[in-house]
């Protein structure tokens, strides 16, 4: 599994690029909106630093507005994809994309069967919502899974992106569950490194070097 991180935040980006596990950046428009910049400007910025794919969404709802603001999120860099809702003007959106040889990435997935029809417009990604499934009580977690087994048993290379992480232990088991990627916010992707028994480890490897250097 692959890690994109979450973020619309260049001094975030920036922070963590330098870890090198980051293989590109989804946002979103909730995300861009908190950096109270162009969109434009954070896109081109973002796609310029990333050295992967970068998720830009359409913010318009109709497929005859949809696909020309597509076209222009596209021209911000080579590697920008763009994210489109999982709704009927969305995947007439995707289909008109991809015939162009466009990337999309289908988000708001909340179904198999939604994540099926993206694949099958010709979606480079889907994202299913595993956080937003568990705040109202389903298992986000399963909708990795069963859409994993899904496109396996028909040979769909559409990749799958887990999406809305909020803690590691999503992390871990939307590997386990057959996620390509997982996007995840800066401060979840710092954490996965967090464990007592590292920093105890730290601290008796320096304080044994120390007693044995006085
Ligand atoms: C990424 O593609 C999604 O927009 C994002 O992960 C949503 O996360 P949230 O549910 O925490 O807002």
């Amino acid at each position: 599994m692959k890690f994109f991180l979450d973020t619309a935040n260049i001094t975030e980006i920036k922070n963590i690029l330098p870890l090198g596990v980051v293989a590109g950046v989804t946002t979103n428009p909730s995300l861009i909106a908190q950096e109270k910049q162009d969109i434009r400007a954070v896109i081109r910025e973002i796609a310029a630093l990333t050295p992967g794919p970068v998720s830009a969404e359409v913010i318009s709802t109709k497929f005859e507005d949809m696909l020309p603001e597509a076209h222009g999120l596209a021209q911000l860099g080579k590697n920008v994809v763009i994210k489109v809702p999982v709704t009927v003007d969305g995947l007439k959106t995707v289909s008109a994309l991809a015939a162009d040889g466009i990337k999309t990435n289908v988000t708001l997935i909340f179904s198999v069967n939604q994540a099926l029809l993206a694949a099958r417009a010709g979606a480079a990604f889907v994202s299913p919502f595993v956080g937003r499934l568990d705040d109202i009580s389903q298992d986000g977690i399963a909708l990795i899974k069963d859409t994993a087994d899904v496109f396996a048993i028909h040979g769909i290379g559409t990749e799958i992106i887990a999406a809305s992480i909020r803690h590691p232990l999503h992390v871990t088991q939307a590997a386990l569950a057959g996620a390509h990627i997982a996007t995840v916010p800066a401060k979840v992707l710092v954490s996965l490194l967090n464990h007592p028994l590292t920093d105890a480890g730290i601290q008796r490897f320096l304080s044994d070097w120390q007693k044995a250097n006085m």
